[in-house]
């Protein structure tokens, strides 16, 4: 709900509250994002008035205000040039180069629902959903800022972005625009940020702020696997299930930067966009420009009541289509499998395979198209190798079909290989500057998105593949990212204008992708997770979370995707022993433990594996068959362990919560037992925990096997009362170690595992 009393601005969701001030020189103050505070202005004034004593040299706004200090004064959107010198939300070049305004109050409205007309942005419904757009002018020149803020009621979530119109009379050159700008009373708060690099993504970093800028950004031409555009502000005695938090992400696919500035006088400020780097925007006079939207919520109880905001926001308001609420189904993809080394028999063999252990969609992966034999040709030739494919895609299609399978296959539209009939007959499309050698990668270039003819042949060829009517699902991959910054099209054919545009064409062509194939199920993938964001998944419902499918490297990565995206985003496959990025050996059902908590799929040779694996699989697919809805829609949390050995997710759905415990490296007689604590059930309830039955290879135990004897995990079912499981927590250890052996050969092992279900029965 959305309310103005007097100068207060109220903007408030189920549990919390932001609210602004009119300040009689007219410019907006942030006063407070927070806990709910109802919509009473009554007493905020004692909370803080926003002012300080202005000492020394410190520049204030006017003679009349000497208390109106602008360097620590909470500003809603923070402008250049009138003493405040953190970090600015809105840099403009007006008049010869000039930069500075003193943007206030010019009108505001408010109205259910929200703007939908910037691509790509959340949706809305007007029982949820109020918009408030505040509009700002500079009290020189008439430039006006129009700030967008959209309250999610149930979801906790608000909604930023930024409009500016200019109505100067002349060029406007925009360079950096924020989508939002929160300025905090304090600065006791850690960052958490989302990093990596390929094969690593979105690990969680967690530090301290000191006083400065700290920056989180990317500069690669996508969201990145660098940093993600994914930040959490904590208290530092904050954890997953207490403290206070703010979160905040963008709905956007490209160079963005969150830059947090601890000022001269221990406030925070925390500003995210586009990032300026390689941004530089010219508006004419009567244009406007638009930022993307940001996404901010806020828990007074922990980080997994923040990701649980995001995950409901994201499932309802930013996935879309006819796939949007269905179950994702269980894939096989053939990469890992054949790599470039295929035949549509040795496909059709694969799947056979897949079909009999319960699996449901075939992936063919890179390979089929024009002459790409390896990855150093046939980019941008999007037409069927019949000598690897005689039938066609319709025709191997047409096959899985009849075996009862869906079918996928992969493509990667923006980019080009110099050996490819697309780059014989038009060189120019792709990015590059004239008279320079542009750089390489994976030996293919970029296609020049931010051109309309590269969109409108993208969207023909791409519509004749999908439209050969066998398509199911598509993955769209991405596996560069950007250099030599130039396009040929329209104006600012330098970097200022470069990244963006191509966004806007590439945006532009899902729509029309999306729109003209509504039954397709897209999964984004960009070299494994490097364009994983809220941009992408306005379009494709879910996004291939890393190349590496590492079962230990896929608790971290896994962790710090959940943190801001919800499970059935989260493509995950379980791969072969030892992995092909890790070459780390683990059991087949550990993999599976990891992997079954996202959009779950295969991805190996089934023929090379054992009986004993094979008949592990069939367990998993029944499994997560039974459990798909809690394990792909559930509210997630990670569980506070007793031991840092050890991991714990949960996800719930109804009466049903399915646990992992992950144990990193088997510790023999530490005398610790494995303690599961859930403080988020029922206390009153009663519930049945049960360990999933996993099949033991004989193998894995090496000379134990003799003495341990095994084939499956032990049973494991015991009734406990809520009260019991919320606030002591359950033994796991003995139930497993009661072999005769130490507990250091229970079955777990190193990077072992095992999935509870935990059924409140009572
Ligand atoms: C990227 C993807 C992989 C696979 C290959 C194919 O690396 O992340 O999953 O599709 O491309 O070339």
């Amino acid at each position: 709900m959305i309310h103005k009393s007097g100068d207060w601005f109220f903007i408030s969701t189920k549990n919390t509250s932001y609210v602004m001030r009119i300040l009689d020189t007219g410019h907006v103050m942030h006063f407070s994002y927070g806990a709910c505070i109802g919509h009473d202005a009554e007493g905020l004034e004692y909370i803080h008035d926003g002012f300080d004593v202005n000492v020394g040299c410190c520049t204030y706004y006017d003679e009349e205000h000497p208390r109106m200090f602008m360097n620590n004064l909470s500003m809603e959107y923070a402008t250049v040039g009138k003493g405040d010198t953190r970090e600015p939300a809105v840099d403009v070049r007006y008049s010869e180069g000039l930069s500075t305004l003193d943007p206030v109050y010019y009108e505001h409205r408010i109205f259910k629902g929200k703007d939908l007309g910037a691509v790509p942005c959340a949706s809305a419904d007007e029982d949820n959903v109020e918009t408030l757009e505040l509009v700002l002018k500079d009290k020189v020149v008439d430039l006006f800022i129009h700030l967008f803020y959209s309250s999610y009621e149930d979801e906790d979530v608000i909604l930023r972005s930024t409009r500016i119109v200019n109505r100067t009379g002349s060029d406007v050159v925009l360079e950096n625009v924020a989508s939002l700008m929160l300025d905090f009373s304090d600065c006791n708060w850690e960052l958490l940020s989302f990093d990596g690099a390929w094969a690593r993504e979105r690990n969680i970093t967690r530090r301290k702020l000191h006083p400065g800028i700290t920056v989180i950004d990317s500069k690669l031409g996508c969201s990145s696997n660098e940093h993600n555009s994914l930040v959490y502000l904590v208290r530092s005695d904050s954890g997953p299930d207490y403290g206070e938090v703010v979160a905040t992400n963008l709905i956007y696919s490209g160079n963005h930067s969150e830059r947090i500035d601890v000022g001269p006088f221990s406030k925070l400020r925390l500003v995210t966009g586009i990032n300026p780097f390689g941004f530089s925007w010219t508006l004419a006079d009567g244009e406007s420009f638009t930022s993307p939207e940001a996404v901010v919520t806020y828990s007074s109880s922990g980080w997994n009541r923040a990701s649980a905001n995001f995950h409901s926001f994201i499932r309802k308001y930013i996935v879309r289509g006819k796939w949007r609420d269905r179950e994702r189904p269980i894939l096989i993809n053939n990469w890992e499998a054949t790599y470039f080394d295929f035949t549509e028999e040795k496909l059709m063999d694969l799947a056979a395979r897949a079909k009999d252990l319960g699996i449901e969609l075939f992936v063919l992966d890179d390979g089929w198209f024009g002459r790409r034999a390896d990855d150093r040709s046939g980019l941008g030739d999007w037409v069927c190798n019949r000598k690897r494919l005689p039938g066609g895609l319709e025709g191997l299609g047409r096959r899985l079909h009849d075996m009862g399978l869906m079918f996928g296959i992969w493509v990667e539209p923006e980019m080009v290989n110099e050996d490819s009939e697309l780059f014989e007959k038009h060189p120019d499309w792709r990015v590059s500057i004239p008279g320079r050698k542009p750089a390489v990668c994976r030996h293919q270039y970029v296609l020049d998105l931010s051109r309309k003819d590269v969109v409108d042949h993208l969207f023909s060829s791409l519509s004749s593949v999908f439209e050969s009517g066998c398509v199911d699902y598509v993955k769209w991959d991405m596996n560069r990212t950007m250099s030599d910054y130039y396009s040929a099209s329209g104006r600012s054919s330098g970097m200022g204008g470069f990244f963006h545009r191509y966004m806007l064409g590439l945006y532009s062509l899902l729509q029309r992708i999306t729109e003209r194939f509504p039954d397709i199920l897209f999964e984004a993938c960009a070299a494994g997770g490097n364009r994983f964001d809220l941009g992408m998944l306005c379009f494709m419902q879910q996004i291939w979370t890393s190349d590496n499918t590492d079962l230990h490297h896929r608790i971290g990565i896994q962790e710090g995707t959940l943190m801001g995206y919800p499970q059935s985003s989260m493509g995950a496959h379980v791969s072969a022993s030892p992995g092909h990025q890790s070459l780390r050996k683990s059991s087949i059902e550990s993999r599976f433990n990891v992997a079954c908590w996202g959009a779950f799929g295969y991805e190996l040779d089934l023929a090379k594996l054992c009986a004993e694996d094979l008949e592990a699989v069939r367990g998993q697919i029944r499994f997560y068959k039974k459990y798909r809805p809690v394990l792909q829609s559930g509210i997630f949390r990670k569980v506070v362990s007793s031991d840092d050995n050890l991991v714990f997710w949960a996800s719930t759905l109804g009466k049903t919560t399915i646990v992992l415990e992950y144990q990193i490296l088997n510790r023999p007689n530490t005398g610790v037992q494995d303690r599961l604590r859930l403080p988020f059930l029922n206390r009153s309830g009663v519930y049945r925990v049960e360990a999933r039955r996993q099949i033991i290879r004989a193998e894995d135990l090496g000379d134990l096997s003799k003495a341990y004897g095994k084939t499956v995990s032990e049973e494991f079912s015991v009734t406990i009362s809520g009260s019991l499981l919320c606030d002591y927590g359950l033994c796991l250890g003995p139930q497993f170690a009661g072999n005769g052996f130490c507990d250091g050969t229970r079955v777990l092992g190193d990077f072992g595992s095992r999935l509870y279900v935990v059924e409140e029965i009572g």
